[in-house]
């Protein structure tokens, strides 16, 4: 039986269900499916495996960083088959572009390639009071991606890939929020201003366990000290419950973007939204205005 590694990053779950499901359609196609999260550490060698298969949310426009550096140390691929998916709040840009492209440069030959809706726990968003896509992936969105991945066996079984064109390029107000969360800025400014209260901070640990990159350690007290590994997906202030953390999310210079972005995701009839409050490491939802979405 043919074997396929599916790599994925998921924070929020949604990656991590999607690539479940994708898992079950390869199961279906008579693969054997690992399946590896990278907040979890490095995965097993690709070079075990006859199929690749990479799973990436949207962060701030791209793949995040913890996809972007396992591509970018992938060996040679030559021609293995290969597949991608990308999950997406409301706008995914040049997410799924990103991964593709990397898999190609290393000579994977592409299988299959799908996007879908992830609830978007985006901690901006969250405090302008806007959850994009709760609820996703829907039902119908785990069936697409049961099928896809019965496609993928199929297609590594002979059957002809029809493959998709790269996704559109994000529009240019998108372009300049993804050049101001590059690495640069990240490592030299965002990640110094990285703050905690350490009068509301009870050391609970939580930001540790659940930084990605593992850029949190435990200072004085227990309480947390933050490196420049950061790759800004907010999980830390997030998920505080004494609302300790600080970031540069709440800057003023942000918040026209969260206004733009939360405007046009919430005037968009394909993508649901409801109005929440965020505080103390929780979401409550305050008004649900029905969409379709999926
Ligand atoms: C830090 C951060 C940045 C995000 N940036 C984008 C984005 O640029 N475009 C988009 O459509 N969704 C964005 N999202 C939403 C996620 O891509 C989406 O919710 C995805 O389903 C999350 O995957 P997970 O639940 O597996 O972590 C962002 C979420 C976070 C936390």
């Amino acid at each position: 039986m043919p074997k396929c590694l599916i790599v994925f990053f998921s924070q929020g779950g949604t990656t991590g269900r999607i690539a479940a499901s994708i898992a079950q359609g390869l199961a279906a196609g008579n693969h054997v499916v690992d399946l590896h999260n990278l907040k979890e550490g490095l995965p097993p060698d690709p070079g075990a495996y006859d199929i690749l298969g990479i799973g990436t949310p949207a962060y701030n426009f791209r793949a995040p960083f913890i996809v972007a550096d396992y591509l970018k140390r992938l060996p040679a691929l030559s021609g293995k088959p290969v597949f991608a998916f990308m999950l997406e709040g409301a706008y995914g840009g040049d997410a799924g572009n990103d991964v593709r492209r990397a898999l190609a440069a290393k000579g994977g030959k592409e299988m299959g390639y799908e996007r879908y809706h992830g609830a978007d726990y985006f901690l901006g968003y969250l405090k302008h009071g806007y959850l994009l896509s709760p609820d996703a992936p829907k039902p119908g969105s785990i069936a697409r991606a049961e099928q896809f991945g019965q496609e993928v066996a199929a297609c590594c079984a002979g059957k002809t890939y029809a493959r998709p064109e790269y996704d559109p390029s994000p529009a240019m107000i998108y372009h300049l929020e993804r050049f101001l969360t590059n690495r640069f800025f990240i490592r030299q400014m965002y990640s110094r201003l990285l703050w905690v209260n350490r009068k509301k901070c009870n050391a609970c640990g939580i930001c540790v366990k659940l930084c990605p990159t593992r850029n949190i350690r435990e200072g004085k007290g227990g309480q947390p000290r933050f490196g420049r590994d950061c790759m800004l997906c907010f999980s830390c202030e997030m998920k505080c419950p004494q609302d300790a953390i600080a970031s540069p999310i709440t800057w003023f210079m942000f918040w026209p973007f969260m206004v733009y972005n939360t405007t046009q995701a919430s005037r968009d009839l394909s993508i649901e939204h409801v109005r929440v409050v965020h505080e103390r490491g929780r979401t409550s939802v305050v008004k649900t205005e029905a969409r379709k979405g999926n």
